[in-house]
């Protein structure tokens, strides 16, 4: 038999994850865990690069992450969920990758630069916002994959720079030490990113337009109702052009009968109000379930606890096998 390809993504623990992250990928996680062998890892250590003065913040997020991941139905039967930190492996592996790229290769790399210069417009523009440590983030990523020996990574196409990243390291230790490495590659999400309800081409924390899975009703539908619709409808019975409505949008993903919202919004006979209403009781009613399992896992902290434990272990074993044929590539192994 075939063995199962191992898919291997990561997450940092930053926050409390929102529809973004549910449509854009965990929503796939939990479809992709049914085939392959897959690992996810709360990237705690990658948060730390931007979050090192503040380290509460990173550790509370690494269980409110977990309760998300589990929320959304990640089993743990088949997923495994690890703690990047407790892999010291991946550190390692990190020290030797960095020898096989460039300062000005990591400078030009299309994610960094964007995120160099967003630091720059928050920090000053000499520079002194950029850290070691974060310029060599990708690095680290590549550790991750290569560790887990993931040879699927499923991520969006703002992270496609890091996997091409990736794939440099890892041709490089391969040409150099000899074929040890396996080259990962991306694998499609069949959905693309979601656009926020403010017409936003993504839907993020920090751009202040995220629905948490973890947000109650009210502010659900308060969230709903401020949504950007058609602008040139004015009154209620005007016909408007779904294509450039938010909540129409938003529809899409949850509502079940939606010709009949389309066909009625194009011919004037459906309000904007009532249509938000419509679609934030559909969204709490998309959440409920979600929420519902959260709550079984906030009520048992134990068995959270043996999830990450257990596959934090699973995640070690194959990042110690991944050590050895490195080190015994690089000629480190002194007394094997
Ligand atoms: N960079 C990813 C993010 O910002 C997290 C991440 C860490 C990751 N390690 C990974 C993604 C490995 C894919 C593969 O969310």
């Amino acid at each position: 038999m075939e063995e199962k390809k191992t898919i291997l993504t990561g997450i940092r623990p930053t926050g409390n994850l929102h529809l973004g992250h549910y449509f854009g990928a965990v929503g796939n996680w939990v479809k992709s865990q049914e085939t392959y062998n897959e690992f996810i890892e709360v990237a705690d250590v990658q948060a730390l690069t931007d979050n090192f003065n503040n380290p509460d913040k990173v550790r509370k997020n690494v269980r409110e992450l977990t309760l998300d991941l589990l929320a959304c139905g990640i089993d743990p039967t088949k997923a495994k969920i690890f703690i990047q930190s407790m892999i010291p492996e991946i550190a390692e592996l990190t020290v030797y990758y960095s020898n096989l790229v460039t300062v000005s290769r990591l400078e030009r790399n299309p994610t960094i630069k964007t995120e160099i210069s967003q630091k720059k417009a928050l920090f000053g523009n000499d520079g002194e916002s950029v850290t070691y440590g974060f310029l060599g983030y990708p690095v680290s990523q590549t550790a991750d994959i290569t560790a887990l020996g993931g040879t699927l990574v499923p991520v969006g196409d703002d992270q496609l720079p890091l996997l091409e990243q990736a794939r440099e390291i890892v041709r490089k230790f391969n040409s150099i030490y000899g074929e040890t490495l396996q080259e990962p590659e991306h694998l499609l999400s069949s959905i693309p990113r979601l656009k926020g309800l403010d017409g936003n081409e993504k839907m993020g924390k920090s751009l202040g337009n995220a629905i948490f899975l973890v947000d109650d009703d009210e502010t659900v539908t308060k969230k709903v109702m401020d949504a950007k619709t058609d602008p040139d409808k004015i009154k209620k019975d005007d016909p408007a052009n779904p294509d450039v409505c938010m909540v129409h949008y938003y529809h899409k993903l949850v509502t079940k009968d939606l010709d009949t919202i389309t066909s009625e919004c194009k011919a004037g006979a459906r309000g904007c109000v009532a249509c938000k209403k419509e679609l934030a009781a559909n969204l709490i009613n998309f959440l409920k379930p979600i929420k519902e399992k959260r709550r079984y896992y906030e009520q048992n902290p134990q068995e959270v606890d043996k999830i990450l434990l257990d596959g934090t272990r699973e995640a070690k074993q194959k990042a110690e096998e991944t050590m050895s044929k490195v080190k015994k590539a690089i000629k480190i192994n002194y007394f094997e």
